[in-house]
């Protein structure tokens, strides 16, 4: 049996990653399998959470029972998903790998190869969505007491690059926790397991030793429980 202690809380979750198109068979992308996200959906939702999943490509994973399932392509795609549904939302966690760039072309034709030297491709820069969904929050356009969650995937050593990217991260996007991931060799991107820290705007930072994402998904909803408003927590 597990805990209903989020039981009327609506929480809305991104996973996987986003690609970005360069022409009809070709993308900008990254490694993000969803499984995070997805653990963190089905958790939530079995501790009587109202879920919404906005999932971009994720590998073959089974849709968490009793999660509504939302799918995009683009990181734009999924700025318009989470500036829409936040503004219900209780909780909002961005455990998606968003690309910080596109190409600012599209082909509509497969691009060719012409003589030897390839054409560069130019790219401008995504919507930084959590930063843009802090900003709503302080200009009164989501609630003040809505919780915002940011996942920073970082590489570095254990201990001196990733945990300071990560402070230095949650600073920057100024949200209310930040779960930072060390990537890299393997790491985090498409693996069962995870490892890292959470950190609060409040200064808490929990150590999150290697387990399953599923156990992190349990970690991560403990941490943010605390901060829901206590007539929804
Ligand atoms: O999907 P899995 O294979 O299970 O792997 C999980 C994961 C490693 C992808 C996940 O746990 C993770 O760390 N996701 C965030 C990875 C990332 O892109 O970090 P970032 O440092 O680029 O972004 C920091 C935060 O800002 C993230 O919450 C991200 O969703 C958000 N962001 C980033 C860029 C952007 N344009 N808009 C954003 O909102």
């Amino acid at each position: 049996a597990f805990p209903r202690d989020l039981t009327g809380v609506k929480m809305v979750v991104s996973a996987g990653g986003t690609r970005e198109p360069l022409d009809p068979v070709r993308y900008l992308g990254n490694r993000s399998s969803g499984k995070q996200g997805y653990a963190l959906a089905r958790a939530a939702a079995q501790r009587g959470a109202e879920v919404t999943l906005v999932a971009g490509s994720v590998a073959d994973l089974a849709p968490p029972a009793a999660v509504e399932l939302v799918r995009i392509r683009t990181a734009e795609d999924l700025a318009a998903e989470m500036r829409k549904r936040a503004v219900d939302a209780d909780v909002v966690i961005m455990a998606a790998a968003v690309a910080d760039f596109r190409p600012v072309n599209f082909s509509d034709s497969k691009i060719k190869k012409k003589g030897t030297d390839p054409d560069p491709i130019e790219l401008t820069t995504n919507p930084d969505i959590l930063r843009e969904l802090v900003t709503a929050r302080s200009a009164g356009e989501l609630s003040s007491e809505t919780v915002l969650v940011g996942f920073a995937a970082e590489t570095g050593d254990e201990n001196g690059g990733v945990l300071d990217h990560g402070r230095e991260k949650l600073a920057r996007k100024g949200c209310d926790l930040l779960v930072v991931n060390a990537v890299g060799d393997g790491k985090a991107f498409g693996t069962d397991d995870n490892t890292g820290w959470i950190l609060t705007a409040d200064g808490h930072e929990t150590a999150l030793p290697l387990g399953t994402k599923t156990l992190m998904a349990t970690r991560i909803l403990d941490a943010v429980t605390p901060l829901l408003p206590t007539s929804s927590g």
